[in-house]
């Protein structure tokens, strides 16, 4: 298993004591366990807690952290001898507590014995969640509003984990530089491939090779309008646009996310370039936008603005570009947000609702083009968060009758027709915020329409 080196050490530590500054009662922070496929020793992988991973930083199996006044209690059981046979010898619980940096460590039974007065957050994982609500006697529900101490917890985390210290940048541009290595190869395979799963072979086969894994489930589809499409079966074939939103997630489980989408042939068709130009002048706006103070809010008004502007360019709008975001038309081709936060989750912290991503007193729109903003805070150095404008053409929605009703005439439908090749298209990079303005930590992938032809030309 991996281990945190002396300065990481160092980092756990001062995150501790960074909480301790912001909240005067202890909590405790359950790591999640694996769950059998069928019998025991074989399970699906773990995805430790993320928020465990903040302090702990190793993806340990059910174990848990007692955080107070700086101070970190291991709690986790040796491996029964019987494991050794299946997963190797484990090093005991005090080389463990070694390796993070715990004060004190003990068998899971005692922290029953630790549980006065303690904050939590609930648990992703079912099976560990059941062990939390019962221990603590309270009804926790994930992606619920969390209540009293619970509650002040949750934004203390939230506070620590919204700008990313020296240690996560560092972990963050790991993934970044594999994410981006990984789309390169998607590219160079494509035009040998015949189907969407060979290229999500390729593009994760370099995630692997550095022994990282998938940040979520790629998306490798010639139906980018199916925003999460979990398939990869479909043939990919001259004319198709694919759409690869691939990311890589460190060992310690920070998280790279990114989308690029090119043409299978190597070379955009007229229709889908324009289309192409439209989604790249809302990317680009948005990034140029970007530096401390700004409203993420606002960013995501000027992609919708920029995406509206090309479209009423294109003859598929009509209109002006601000009347036409103010009535929402932009979302029939541009439905979700602009972006989100990153950094150990991609949706970092959403497992908290709207915590992290909403600034205090700030509720969700229930507008439609507004609802899926996932975050509108303002920007501060150090938050890392994605920009990643697209155009779709979602069956559910464009041949929904109320909508047709209500754009009829705002649409050109007879224009919009003519581009039938052009099902979904996405550009995502991963952006932090600096001092002065922004890095885009996932530069080095090319985005420009003849840079991307390039790479998938000559491979
Ligand atoms: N990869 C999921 C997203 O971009 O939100
Ligand atoms: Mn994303
Ligand atoms: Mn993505």
């Amino acid at each position: 298993m991996f281990r945190p080196t002396l300065s990481l050490i160092d980092t756990l530590r001062q995150r501790r004591q960074r909480l301790a500054n912001l909240i005067n009662f202890p909590a405790i922070i359950w790591s999640g366990q694996t769950s059998p496929r069928n019998f025991p020793a074989n399970v699906f992988p773990l995805r430790a807690s993320s928020h465990f991973l903040y302090f702990a930083g190793l993806p340990l199996s059910n174990a848990a952290i007692r955080l107070d006044t700086g101070k970190l209690q291991l709690f986790i059981d040796d491996a029964k001898p019987s494991s050794a046979l299946w997963h190797g010898e484990m090093p005991t619980r005090e080389e463990i507590a070694g390796q993070i940096g715990a004060d004190a460590a003990y068998p899971m039974a005692e922290l029953e014995s630790w549980l006065e007065s303690v904050a939590t957050i609930p648990s992703q994982d079912a099976g560990t969640w059941t062990q939390q609500t019962q221990l603590l006697n309270r009804w926790l529900l994930p992606q619920q509003p969390l209540a009293g101490i619970d509650l002040e917890l949750a934004n203390a985390i939230v506070n620590l984990r919204l700008i990313h210290d020296d240690a996560a940048i560092a972990e963050l541009r790991k993934a970044a530089a594999v994410t981006v290595k990984a789309h390169k190869a998607g590219m160079r395979v494509t035009k040998s491939a015949k189907i969407e799963a060979e290229v999500r072979a390729a593009m994760e086969a370099v995630i692997i090779a550095h022994n990282m894994t998938t940040s979520y489930s790629s998306i490798v589809t010639v139906h980018g309008e199916v925003l999460h499409n979990d398939k990869y079966h479909h043939p990919i074939q001259p004319g198709d646009l694919l759409l690869a939103d691939v990311g890589a997630e460190t060992e310690m489980g920070w998280a790279g996310d990114v989308t690029r989408t090119w043409a299978v042939s190597g070379k955009f068709s007229s229709t889908q370039r324009d289309i192409y130009e439209v989604v790249l002048a809302a990317h680009d706006a948005s990034i140029a936008k970007i530096r401390p103070g700004v409203e993420y809010r606002d960013i995501h008004l000027l992609a919708c603005t920029a995406i509206a502007e090309g479209l009423a360019n294109l003859g598929i709008l009509r209109g002006k570009a601000e009347d036409l975001v103010e009535m929402d038309a932009h979302a029939l081709f541009f439905p979700h947000g602009i972006g989100h936060l990153l950094g150990l989750d991609v949706h970092d912290m959403e497992d908290l609702g709207d915590l992290a991503g909403y600034e205090q007193g700030r509720l969700r729109s229930d507008r439609f083009g507004l609802g899926y903003l996932r975050l509108n805070r303002p920007l501060q150095p150090g938050m890392l968060v994605t920009i990643e404008p697209g155009f779709y053409q979602v069956p559910a929605i464009l041949n929904d009758p109320n909508f047709r009703s209500k754009y009829e005439k705002t649409v050109n439908w007879e224009r919009l027709s003519e581009f039938a090749d052009v099902r979904g298209i996405r550009i995502e990079n991963d952006v932090l915020v600096t001092n002065e303005a922004s890095e885009v930590l996932t530069a080095a992938l090319p985005y420009s329409v003849s840079d991307v032809e390039n790479l998938v030309t000559n491979p």
